[in-house]
Formats: C-alpha cells, structure tokens, sequence
C-alpha cells in the first residue's frame, strides 16, 4: 500500500468483491485511508476479515460479507445491508475473479462456465443490484476490473478473455444506461499485478514452458514496455481516480493499466 494524503471520500461507502485480496483488497485499502467505510464481499472468509480489520485499522468502518458472486440472491443481500447499514452507496469495485487457461482443445465446457459465471455473470450480478440504488441516489461510481486480456488475445486464453472482453461490452452498456443518473461506469484493464492469481498463473504457464513461477514472471517483465509487473496499489490508484470529483465526466471506457503492453 503507498500513502496517500488524498481524503476524497470521507464518511462515502466503498462496497468491492473480491476484496479479500490481490486488487481488490489494495482498492479496499485505498478507499479506506480516503475516508471511505468499506464493505468486502468475497468467497475467502479468513482473508476477507483480514482486509476488513486493515481497513478498520485505518479509522473507517467496515464489514466483511462472505458470499459468491454467482449466486444473485446473495449479492442483492449484500447491498440491502450495505443500505441498511449506511443508507448510502458510493463506490462499487467488482473485482472478484478467477483465471483459467490452457489449450483450446482441451478445455472443459465446466470451466469454460464457471470461467463465465464468475468472471462475467457476478460482475452482471453485482452491477444490476447496485444500478437501481445508483440511479435513486443520482449519483455513484461502478469501477468494473477487467483484463488487458478483455482487450486484446493470447493464445491458450479463450475463456479468460472471452470473460473479460465481455465485462468491457458490459460496462459500456451499463454506463449508457446509468449516465442519465448521474452515475459513470468504467472497465478496468490490469496488466500482469503481482497477486495471487498470477503467481498461480505463473507457476501453471511456467510449468508447460518447462521454466519456474518467477522465471516466467521475468519473461513477462522483459515484455513489457515499462519492463516490471504492477502492484497491486497501482491499480487501486487508478480506481480511486475513476471514483473520484475528477472522473465525473468519465464513463464507459475501459482504461489500460499495463505499463504499455497492449500496445507491443
Ligand atoms: N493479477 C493480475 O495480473 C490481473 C490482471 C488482469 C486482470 N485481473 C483481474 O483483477 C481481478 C482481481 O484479481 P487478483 O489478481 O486480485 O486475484 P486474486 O486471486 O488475488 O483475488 C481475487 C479475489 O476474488 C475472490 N473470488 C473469486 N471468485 C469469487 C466468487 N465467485 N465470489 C466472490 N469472490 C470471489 C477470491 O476469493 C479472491 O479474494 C480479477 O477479476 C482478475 O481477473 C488481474
């Protein structure tokens, strides 16, 4: 996490999936040193009271939910309680994710679904429970995390992107529909973000191209423009951002955060 002296959204109410970890927690980090009560949802319950003592340590309120994203019921849940609570609704992060990957031939018609179900329908999920109380309210912010894989292709990525190219569809679509209201909707794109997922990625594709995690991780850097990996705050920073006073004439794009390497 890096210091920020920006308190942009003091007593506002911060609610992310995945929150638990990897982007998700940095952006439930960053929103909490802003001023912000924060609400995690996410499957990992351990990991998601850890954000959320983090973020209470920081002087903010904040709740930790655990739940699924695929499972409409409980993310309409979540956010009746995160107005019973607090009555108000700012900022929604929708970060939860999984990566799959590997040979089209080979790829499970499950995981394809589940690739779907959790990366595109829990983002359709959470945007369609919080857009009625955005609307209500005129105003608010959807930050939807994406991929640089949503923008453009590698090979062995099918479901992945599919999934992500979809949030990008999505988000424009929802940010039309919401910008009458005053509330702006965004796509996220990260590049390679040390987090779990990709040191899990990193280890899978590293294995297949017979080299270890971290060399895989270095032949990344080397591909990329700026010549590293991102951090995890780098990409709370550009959240935030959308989020804030300054992104109020903003919506519907789907921004790269990946030190350039959609441009290789
Ligand atoms: N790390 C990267 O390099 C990278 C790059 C591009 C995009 N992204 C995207 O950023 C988002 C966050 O990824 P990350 O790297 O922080 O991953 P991560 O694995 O560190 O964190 C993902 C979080 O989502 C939660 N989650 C997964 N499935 C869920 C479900 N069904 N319901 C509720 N919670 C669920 C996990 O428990 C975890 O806490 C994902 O959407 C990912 O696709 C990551």
């Amino acid at each position: 996490m890096t210091e920020t002296r920006c308190r942009r959204f003091v007593d506002q109410v911060a609610f992310i999936t995945g929150g638990a970890k990897g982007i998700g927690r940095a952006c439930a980090l960053r929103f909490a040193q802003e001023g912000a009560h924060v609400v995690s949802f996410d499957l990992d319950e351990a990991a998601n009271q850890e954000t959320v003592a983090r973020c209470q340590e920081l002087g903010v309120e904040a709740l930790a939910i655990t739940g699924d994203v695929r499972d409409r019921e409980a993310v309409q849940g979540a956010v009746a309680q995160v107005m019973e609570r607090w009555g108000r609704l700012d900022v929604v992060v929708a970060s939860a994710g999984i990566y799959t990957g590997g040979p089209l031939a080979q790829v499970p018609l499950e995981e394809w679904q589940e690739t779907l179900e959790t990366n595109l329908t829990g983002v359709f999920l959470v945007n369609q429970a919080v857009a009625p109380v955005l609307m209500a309210q005129g105003r608010g912010s959807i930050i939807n995390i994406a991929s640089m894989a949503g923008k453009t292709s590698f090979p062995g990525t099918a479901s992945y992107s599919a999934s992500k190219s979809g949030v990008i569809g999505l988000t424009r679509s929802v940010a039309m529909e919401l910008a009458p209201h005053g509330v702006t909707a965004n796509a996220l794109c990260p590049g390679n973000t040390l987090t779990d997922m990709v040191r899990q990625v990193a280890e899978q594709v590293g294995a297949s191209l017979g080299m270890s995690g971290e060399e895989w991780l270095a032949m990344r850097a080397e591909d990329c423009p700026m010549q590293r990996i991102a951090q995890p705050w780098e990409m709370a920073g550009v959240v935030a951002f959308l989020a804030s006073e300054d992104a109020r004439y903003l919506t519907g794009q789907a921004i790269e955060v990946d030190g350039g390497m959609v441009l290789c």
